[in-house]
């Protein structure tokens, strides 16, 4: 492991445009540098290099990074190769330390290890078995798809995978869920006789296992256990795989199923990737909307799809940015994607995806489903069964949007039904005016709150210092990587401008991805700093009277019921003065 101290001492010793300049030409363009970008084909250059920020990033494809980065991507290095690549071009020696992260790793390092070893067990034991092959090809895959997704086969035999684990008996294997232990200390192999289909992290690591019996029993797939490298609420089965289809399509189709994800991808449709098990989460919505602009879910037609499918309209409700669009698709029929592209083939499957309904229209369709708008009643239903889904909606346009529609069918004006759900209209939106709180209350969506800030900072790394650590809420990836900054700011001495240091900082720390991803926007748009200043400032007021607000509600509260303190008494006039300050 190499010292993060000298990472940092590396990247403010070399300069990213002379590395950049050592592969390709560089042109200056006012403070930055121009090129055609060398990560795709472009005629017009579209990639440019910030010596202040010592960051590049191409407005065409999306590349960006560190000096590190470039070397890493440009020259094909792995991370320590290209450390040491720029190290020697500046004539010093790579240090090397243990420290408390690499003992994190190091602790999942043998896990992971594990993991990579069973999955080539599995992969080998699928050459070997005519059954499992039978199996494969009945359901329509060649070799080269079961090769693409690392399909295999776990034998009949209770402890298969001592035949390649010298030290099966080692608590790492039951810890890596490969290996159940029973009540009298005896070991077994988790998986046997099963198709398996490893999971894969993003970067392809293997980290669990889905494991199908061949013929009927139960259960049909058994998967492996939550471990330290395995959480289900936040992986995408198939990502790996899929994500260059989902970056050239600018689409990402979401299904329920291992067997779902594998066929369309033999059927010439890649842009695919599973929920695992359970419905989507927050987490998974977020990373699918960074993924690509259009977030298509396809469910099954059966009572678990529809509990699926409106699980997942809630939790896109909640993290869909004005933007980008969700979309649910039903197929036609009763057949799962697997079964419709195998019958009808590649053309038929992409024509269904054209006609999938906006998340909109379905959350619309799905209200006018549970009442009768014809009568009085049946509106009041309507408007009660839509508050608690409209108060969810994190995007603004979208909310005003699906609002107005709902009002129509409400037979209500829009501002009417704002009131009714006590959700703020757009323009007014910035006044903290003098309406009395109202319990459900819509506050501004925090995480767009943190969104901001999070940007706002890493335009300017200092200002973390300035932020109410206290009111960040854990709650999303935004509002942790806010935190994680402002930790690194205050102990890792990363102030200043150098977007391309806080990057190598956050590598291969669960918040490099939306810390990458953020920091390219903050490149990709120059913004006038006075602005930024101001928009920051804001935002941080917001947040205060968010969180003045919040108190003053619960104290409210709190007083209806007559149970106030002195203490809180007190403390609840002091916030109402504050607060019409
Ligand atoms: P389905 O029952 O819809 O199966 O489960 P499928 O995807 O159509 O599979 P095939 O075509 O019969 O092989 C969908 C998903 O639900 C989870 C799995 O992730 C599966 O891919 N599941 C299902 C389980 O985890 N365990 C089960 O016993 C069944
Ligand atoms: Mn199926």
């Amino acid at each position: 492991m190499i010292p993060e101290s000298f990472i940092q001492e590396l990247l403010s010793r070399v300069d990213i445009v002379d590395v950049v300049e050592r592969y390709i030409t560089l042109k200056k363009a006012g403070a930055n540098y121009h090129a055609c970008c060398p990560f795709h084909s472009e005629k017009t250059p579209s990639f440019t290099v910030s010596a202040s920020k010592q960051f590049y990033h191409c407005f065409g494809c999306g590349a960006h990074g560190s000096a590190i980065g470039f070397v890493m991507q440009y020259a094909g290095l792995d991370f320590i190769e290209a450390v040491e690549e720029l190290a020697n071009s500046l004539g010093i020696a790579v240090p090397r330390e243990v420290n408390a992260r690499s003992q994190e790793k190091a602790k999942q390092q043998p896990l992971a290890e594990r993991m990579g070893h069973a999955a080539r067990f599995y992969k080998d034991q699928l050459k070997v078995s005519p059954v499992a092959i039978d199996y494969l090809k009945g359901r329509g895959l060649t070799g080269e798809i079961a090769a693409r997704y690392g399909l295999g086969y776990a034998p009949d035999d209770w402890q298969g995978l001592q035949q390649v684990f010298g030290d099966y008996a080692d608590p790492a294997m039951v810890e890596c869920g490969l290996v159940i232990q029973n009540e009298q200390g005896r070991r077994y192999d988790r998986f046997r006789d099963r198709i398996m289909f490893p999971i894969q992290d993003q970067r392809g690591n293997v980290i669990g296992f889905g494991g199908r019996v061949l013929d009927q029993g139960e259960p049909k797939y058994l998967n492996s256990p939550e471990t330290p490298l395995f959480r289900k609420g936040e992986e995408l089965y198939g990502l790996p795989q899929a994500r260059k289809a989902i970056q050239n399509q600018n689409m990402v189709l979401v299904v329920e199923g291992y067997m779902d994800v594998v066929g369309l991808a033999q059927n010439g449709v890649e842009n695919v990737v599973a929920t695992l098990g359970t419905a989507a989460t927050g987490i998974n919505v977020q990373r699918l909307i960074r993924l690509a602009d259009r977030v298509v879910f396809c469910f099954d037609r059966d009572s678990a799809g529809d509990r699926a499918a409106r699980r997942a309209m809630e939790v896109s409700l909640e993290h869909l940015v004005d933007g980008k669009s969700v979309e649910m698709l039903q197929l036609d029929g009763t057949q799962d994607p697997d079964e419709f592209v195998r019958e009808h083939g590649q053309e038929a499957f992409i024509e269904q995806t054209r006609n999938a309904t906006r998340l909109s229209d379905f959350l619309v369709r799905k209200l006018l489903q549970e009442s009768n708008t014809r009568t009085a009643e049946g509106r009041a239903k309507l408007v009660s069964e839509a508050k608690p889904l409209l108060q969810r909606i994190s995007a603004p346009v979208l909310r005003v949007q699906i609002t107005k529609e709902v009002a129509r069918h409400a037979q209500l004006s829009q501002a009417e039904l704002e009131g009714q759900c006590g959700i703020k209209p757009l323009a007014r939106s910035r006044s903290f005016g003098h309406s009395a709180p109202s319990p459900g209350r819509a506050r501004p969506a925090p995480n767009s709150l943190v969104h901001t800030l999070l940007l706002t900072v890493l335009r300017r790394p200092e200002r973390a210092a300035r932020l109410p650590l206290d009111l960040i809420a854990r709650d999303s990836a935004e509002g942790e990587a806010l935190l994680a900054v402002a930790d690194a700011v205050e102990h890792a001495a990363l102030s200043g401008n150098n977007l391309g240091l806080l990057l190598e900082h956050f590598r291969g720390s669960p918040h490099e991805e939306i810390i990458a991803l953020l920091a390219a926007q903050v490149e990709a748009d120059a913004g006038d700093e006075g602005k930024q200043e101001e928009i920051f400032a804001d935002t941080l007021e917001r947040l205060r009277v968010m969180a003045l607000r919040h108190r003053i509600d619960e104290l409210n509260a709190k007083a209806r019921s007559g149970v106030l303190t002195t203490e809180e008494r007190r403390s609840l006039a002091d916030l109402l003065a504050r607060k019409s300050h």
